[in-house]
């Protein structure tokens, strides 16, 4: 049911501030891709800023998006999940039409072992342990060598062990590169399964 354009004016008419809109129905899930043309309409119809969302995995998406719908703004989620200098990279290229250089291999591992301390004192040691997994694997992904790497991490049973295996491949990523080369085809790839996402 596709209602955006009278929702949206609903919400403006009792004091929203602000909208963001992905483009996709409830009946879509994370199926298919991303619409875009809902939320130009959407934009055209309303006064209040709106931030468009869905599918933006890249700089030049976010541009085509921004673009194409006149969002004021665009909200990222699942291209965030192990990447979080997406939003830098994204800045940088609107302002300049240029793209980054990739992070460095140093500011991966440090912004990656933050995460993970956070995520344990969270949890708590086993449950931390077990949620790092899949974020571990989300920064890694793509990176040379990282497959057999996310593949042993889930046997990984402790905390240390976690931490060890981590500084071993970063350690070892250091020597080849002082950036990060992404190798794998579906690096920019965000996760599609839903539960997956939202479990995160
Ligand atoms: C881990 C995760 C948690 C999310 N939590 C919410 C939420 O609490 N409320 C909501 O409206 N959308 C939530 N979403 C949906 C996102 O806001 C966004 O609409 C969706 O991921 C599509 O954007 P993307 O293609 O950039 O991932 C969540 C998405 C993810 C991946």
């Amino acid at each position: 049911n596709r209602n955006a354009i009278a929702v949206a004016k609903m919400a403006e008419d009792i004091g929203v501030q602000a909208l963001a809109m992905h483009g996709r129905t409830r009946a879509c899930l994370y199926t298919g891709h991303a619409e875009y043309d809902t939320i130009a309409a959407v934009k055209q119809a309303i006064h209040i800023p709106l931030i468009a969302n869905g599918d933006i995995t890249t700089p030049e998406k976010a541009k085509f998006v921004l673009d194409f719908t006149g969002a004021d703004a665009v909200m990222i989620g699942r291209a965030a999940q192990g990447r979080p200098w997406i939003f830098r990279e994204i800045e940088h290229y609107l302002l300049t039409g240029e793209h980054m250089l990739p992070p460095t291999v140093d500011e991966i591992h440090t912004v990656m072992l933050e995460h993970l301390h956070d995520l344990y004192a969270f949890y708590g040691d086993l449950t931390g342990m077990r949620v790092a997994r899949k974020h571990i694997s989300w920064y890694t992904k793509g990176l040379a060598g990282s497959a057999s790497f996310r593949h042993s991490m889930n046997t990984l049973q402790s905390i240390e062990l976690q931490l060890k295996a981590i500084d071993d491949f970063f350690n070892e990523l250091r020597t080849k590169h002082e950036r990060l080369v992404y190798v794998e085809v579906d690096a920019n790839t965000p996760p599609t399964d839903h539960a997956e996402a939202l479990a995160a």
